[in-house]
């Protein structure tokens, strides 16, 4: 029945299916969910749409739509590679390891999240991916939790990048008009109403492009393990203050932020609850001040970018999400113009069927 080479719709019962993954913002909490911490995430409305046409045969082939390329592979054993490539086939293996029975597919995606720009176009990809490969095999969908795990293994074991889980899960269980509040000890999520009352959050990139692999995201991570065990704790959120305080350079101040950060977390909470957006504005410049001075994750391309918005009466400004780069997030008041560059995000749906 395989023909072997282009793709060939079966005439069978096997359905096409869409899907669309959602990029985030994290509105505050950044670094720490490696670290056992808190995080503040919203999934947004921008992100990427996968389309699965069954074929016959016993493989997969992917095209990148936005890039013009494609790839194929055996669907019962895909061998490793790079760049975008390596999301796709990760996905296919984790899936099929997982137990899940795909189908052989054409999945054709593309996007709206700039690739590279911290609004994790790769969170977007994986999460579209695996619904609209679920989809065309008719397979139902695992927990949505153990789906992020999975998504989130694909970046460290694919892709080489040594991300948390941060991304995943705000794209898979964001909600609409809500940022999440993630205990990554516990993976307890409790949604928290955004309600921006005529405020407006924008990002903009810093052209500074990053990436998780190759950039200092990586260091930092084993930094903070490193930290951890001289603490004798699992996480560096279960430190306490002063005992991190003691720590060698770079872990003391690489604790002090991931403390200092989770703190920052649930300041927010309780600001958005009060209904206080002047102090997240404080908040966001605070966490700014800690990824740049304790995290050292900052660079010149994103100072400057900080400083323009604030000049231009952001109330606060931050770099976001693997930092090296990306995106800044600033929070402006009710009337005040968009910067130059700047667009406004809101909280979207999650990851879903189309
Ligand atoms: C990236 C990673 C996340 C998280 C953030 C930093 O977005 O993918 O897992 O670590 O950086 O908060």
């Amino acid at each position: 029945m395989a023909t072997g080479t282009a793709a060939t719709t079966i005439p069978t019962a096997a359905a096409a299916a869409s899907a669309r993954g959602p990029g985030r913002v994290n509105l505050i909490g950044e670094h720490t969910d490696y670290n056992g911490g808190l995080a503040l995430p919203f999934a947004i409305d921008r992100g990427v749409t996968a389309t699965a046409d069954p074929l016959d045969g016993d493989r997969v082939e992917v095209v990148a739509e936005d890039l013009g390329e494609t790839d194929a592979f055996p669907l019962s054993g895909p061998e490793r590679t790079e760049g975008w490539r390596a999301f796709a086939r990760g996905i296919v293996a984790e899936l099929s390891a997982a137990g899940v029975e795909l189908a052989p597919a054409r999945v054709v995606f593309s996007g709206d999240v700039p690739q590279g720009s911290g609004l994790s176009s790769s969170a977007a990809l994986e999460t579209a991916l695996c619904l609209a490969l679920l989809g065309v095999a008719g397979a139902e969908e695992p927990d949505r939790v153990e789906l992020a795990k999975l998504c989130s293994r694909v970046e460290n074991d694919w892709v080489g990048a040594e991300t948390g889980l941060l991304d995943q899960l705000a794209s898979l269980l964001g909600a609409e008009g809500h940022a999440l509040r993630i205990d990554f000890a516990t993976l307890a999520i409790e949604r928290v109403p955004l309600d921006l009352r005529g405020w407006q959050l924008v990002t903009v990139d810093s052209g500074a492009a990053h990436e998780h692999a190759g950039s200092g995201y990586n260091e930092r991570r084993e930094e903070c393990e490193a930290a951890a065990r001289e603490l004798g704790v699992a996480y560096l959120s279960e430190a306490t203050a002063a005992a991190a305080e003691r720590l060698p350079e770079p872990g003391r101040r690489r604790a002090r932020h991931v403390l200092s950060e989770n703190a920052r977390v649930d300041a927010t909470v309780d600001a958005l609850r009060a209904g206080d957006l002047e102090a997240v504005g404080g908040l966001l410049d605070a966490s700014h001040a800690s990824l740049r001075d304790d995290y050292d994750s900052s660079v010149p391309e994103v100072e400057a970018l900080v400083e323009r918005l604030k000049r231009a009466g952001a109330v606060g400004a931050r770099m976001m999400g693997g930092g090296f780069g990306g995106a800044v997030l600033a929070l402006l008041a009710p009337g005040a113009d968009l910067p130059a560059g700047a667009t406004a995000v809101v909280p979207g749906p999650p990851a879903r069927r189309l």
